[in-house]
């Protein structure tokens, strides 16, 4: 019988242990602990409840086939890094591991090494990337398949951007005997991150901004290894320590080194102006190389979003 509210707690974790998956219980007895003590901590107030199921509520009324406010919220709340750095890498280095991010499509073109995957005029300067994928034991990696994608120098990826080809600035490489891949494509700019909702509201209350610092999303696939998504900062980006997602770590800050092209040839002598190159080594362990399933299937027919700017607290 339920008198008071150390009662209620009991009874809760009483009927969590019905549950006959283990992990399930593991789970859903962690949950109940630390749910009940955030209400007894924080000594929540009805109307303080009422709005925290209103925002969850939101969050699940905003999302949809494009638009994921929870993957958005689990970011912004550095949920979503802490669950990828507590299950890659080790103590003894730092993985290269990074969030998918909501904008990896599957299927983009095959490529030879070197190809650009600029299809269609597209706003920035050239980058010639180069990229070497290693085991643990620092051994180079063959035979890998490397999806790489990533925004405009205006922060658009193709899918949300009409003005670009299908499938621009992205593409499938496959690393050589090195463990080697290279490609050209354009260096990218930051972006704000939708705050038409929960997250807006979370960051405006906090004077955050809304920018991911700009960054170039690495897909590494082979069989015996674990999949992994990866995602190359640019060095010269002022959000590196102010990410709104919490994404970067030292071993993802990517040297984005620049070029004056009258004086420094680029490997395209068709490039002439300014250039830029980044080299960058990923770490890649043993596991399941299966894939998740995409969080997007196609592009926007609409034209290009338009997203408020949050502008940092000092
Ligand atoms: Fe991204």
């Amino acid at each position: 019988m339920i008198t008071g509210p150390d009662d209620v707690t009991a009874a809760v974790l009483a009927e969590v242990e019905r549950a006959t998956n283990p992990r399930t219980r593991e789970l859903l007895t962690a949950g109940v602990k630390h749910l009940h003590a955030f209400v007894r901590e924080t000594n929540l107030t009805e109307a303080e409840f009422q709005h925290i199921t209103r925002i969850i509520a939101k969050l699940g009324q905003l999302s949809n086939e494009s638009h994921n406010e929870v993957v958005l919220i689990a970011g912004s709340l550095g949920v979503s890094p802490l669950v990828c750095l507590q299950n890659n890498g080790s103590g003894d280095y730092e993985t290269t591991a990074n969030m998918m991010g909501p904008f990896w499509r599957e299927g983009s073109p095959r490529e030879e090494n070197g190809a650009s995957i600029v299809r269609s005029p597209t706003a920035g300067d050239p980058i010639f990337v180069t990229g070497t994928v290693v085991d643990l034991d620092a051994r180079p990696v063959d035979g890998a398949l490397v999806d790489v994608w990533n925004t405009s120098g205006e922060g658009f990826y193709e899918n949300q951007d009409p003005r670009q080809a299908d499938m621009n600035l992205r593409g499938t490489f496959v690393t050589d005997h090195n463990g080697q891949f290279s490609l050209q494509t354009i260096k990218p700019a930051g972006y704000p991150i939708p705050v038409n909702g929960p997250v807006g509201d979370l960051l405006r209350a906090q004077g955050r901004h809304n920018m991911r610092p700009a960054h170039i999303h690495f897909l590494i696939n082979k069989p015996g290894y674990k999949t992994q998504f990866s995602q190359v900062y640019s060095n010269d980006d002022p959000n590196l320590d102010t990410d709104v997602q919490f994404g970067v770590t030292a071993a993802l800050i990517g040297c984005y080194v620049k070029h004056d092209g009258a004086t420094d040839r680029a490997p395209d002598p068709g490039v002439t102006g300014t250039w830029y190159s980044l080299d960058h080594r990923f770490v890649v362990e043993p596991g399941d190389n299966s894939l998740p399933k995409p969080p997007i299937t196609g592009k926007a027919a609409v034209g290009v979003p338009v997203s408020e700017i949050l502008q940092r607290t000092p």
